[in-house]
Order: C-alpha cells, then sequence, then structure tokens
C-alpha cells in the first residue's frame, strides 16, 4: 500500500468503523441527508485491515463495495446507527466515528406522503425536528473510566480562514472528551473527493499530528495514533 508495507501492527485487535451519513425519514418518500459518500471510512475500514485488525464496519447509506473481510452492518437513520453503536461498544478495541450524523431527525415522520395543498398555492408545511442522540458523546460518557475502547471522531468544519475552524474543532475536541479527533478543514470542500487534509487532535485540543493527502494515507495516519491509545492486551 502507499506507506510502503504491510506493517500488521493491528492482529488480534477489533475496531468499529462507522462511515457514510444517516437519512431521517420525513414521510415514505422523504428524508433529509448530507453529503457523505462514506469513502473516509473506507479508506480507514481498508487501512485496518491491511494491518491486521478485525473490522466491523457499519455502514449508513454507501454506495461502495465492501472493503473483502469487512464485516458490513447496513444502517439508515441515526437511530439506527445509536444503537448499532451501543450494542457493540463492550466488544471492540477502538471505536471510529466516521460517519456524518445527523443532528437533527424528523419530530414526527408522516405515515403518508406530505401532499401540497391545491387549494392553497403559496402554502408549506412546517416541518417539526427533534435532536438526534450524539452518538460519539454518549460512547465516551457510557466509556466511563474504562480503558476501552479507544475513541476516535471527526470533525468537519468550516470557518472563513482555517484558524477560525482550527479553533472551533479544538473546542469540539474538549467537549466530546474523545481519545482523538481527527479536524478536517472544509471550508474549499472535500466531500466526495479522493485527496484530504487533517489535523489530529487528542482530548485537551492538541495537535498530535498532521497529514495530507489521500484517504488511504489519511486513514493510516490516524491508525497511527490510534495504536498507542488502544487498551491493554489482557
Ligand atoms: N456525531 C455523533 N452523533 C451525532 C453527531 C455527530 O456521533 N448525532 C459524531 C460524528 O460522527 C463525528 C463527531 O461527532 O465523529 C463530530 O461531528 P460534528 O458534526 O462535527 O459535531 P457536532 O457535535 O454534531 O457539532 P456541530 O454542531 O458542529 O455539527
Ligand atoms: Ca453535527
Amino acid at each position: 500500500d502507499e506507506r510502503g508495507g504491510a506493517l500488521r501492527d493491528l492482529v488480534g485487535r477489533e475496531l468499529l468503523i462507522t462511515a457514510g451519513g444517516t437519512r431521517e425519514e420525513l414521510d415514505p418518500v422523504r428524508f433529509l441527508a448530507n453529503h457523505s459518500s462514506g469513502r473516509q471510512g473506507w479508506a480507514l475500514a481498508h487501512a485496518a485491515l491491511v494491518r491486521g485488525a478485525r473490522v466491523r464496519l457499519a455502514a449508513a447509506n454507501v454506495a461502495l463495495e465492501t472493503p473483502p473481510g469487512a464485516d458490513r452492518l447496513d444502517v439508515g437513520s441515526a437511530a439506527e446507527l445509536a444503537e448499532l453503536v451501543a450494542a457493540q461498544l463492550g466488544q471492540v478495541d477502538a471505536l471510529v466515528m466516521a460517519a456524518a450524523v445527523a443532528d437533527f431527525t424528523s419530530a414526527g415522520r408522516a405515515d403518508q406522503k406530505i401532499k401540497k395543498d391545491e387549494a392553497a398555492p403559496d402554502s408549506v408545511p412546517i416541518l417539526a425536528l427533534a435532536r438526534t442522540q450524539d452518538i460519539l458523546r454518549h460512547s465516551v460518557v457510557s466509556r466511563g473510566g474504562a480503558a476501552r475502547p479507544a475513541i476516535v471522531g471527526f470533525a468537519a468544519e468550516t470557518g472563513g480562514d482555517g484558524a477560525a475552524a482550527l479553533d472551533l474543532a479544538r473546542r469540539k475536541a474538549r467537549r466530546k472528551g474523545a481519545d482523538l479527533l481527527v479536524f478536517n478543514d472544509v471550508s474549499a470542500g472535500v466531500f466526495g473527493t479522493a485527496d484530504n487534509e487533517v489535523r489530529i487532535l487528542d482530548r485537551d485540543g492538541e495537535e498530535v499530528a498532521h497529514a495530507a493527502g489521500s484517504k488511504t494515507l489519511v486513514a493510516h495516519a490516524v491508525l497511527d495514533e490510534l495504536l498507542g491509545r488502544l487498551p491493554e492486551v489482557p
């Protein structure tokens, strides 16, 4: 691979990687979604498999071929993903939250298709939204003082100049309390593209690594940092 060698430093480790973007149904034919393609999560899964890990890949609406060897679990909504992560958290050495999770879902999915009111040509429906669970934060809290699993979050921020975005990410790192937060400045747009530039922050918001290049290279940089934060092998 791009690192010039198959370093098998994740043998015996099990990772739960979430990828893609959740969909929140409004009615039987419509949903709220986002632009996440799943490529960064996929690159992480590929890289972890190359390094010898077992990978559970929670895929939210990803139209990509399953990485050979990964145990793929498909989900749709944020609630489904939350349920899956909660059920598996105790069984893995690391949780890597690369998925773009909806912050808001429909407060009440309509059972029938929402129709236009033909009698009132200017009228529009009011969509009531509800907050979803913050899966990353919830996972950190439910781990409590335990050493397992290591937890990695991602943050795609926009903010005029890069410094403002980095500041938002630092604060997010402290707020989330994950072992690592991978910050991606998306002011210039990154979804669906092959290349990526990230700063990897620790739980204090301090930068511990910087990586620029393909999503594969970024994936390996994240795994390099994760390696030293994995729980001790019993
Ligand atoms: N995340 C999550 N559950 C949510 C929302 C986000 O687990 N309901 C995770 C994402 O998978 C990512 C991290 O939290 O790893 C940061 O997501 P981001 O959207 O940047 O953070 P938010 O806390 O949702 O803040 P914002 O208001 O900036 O969107
Ligand atoms: Ca969010």
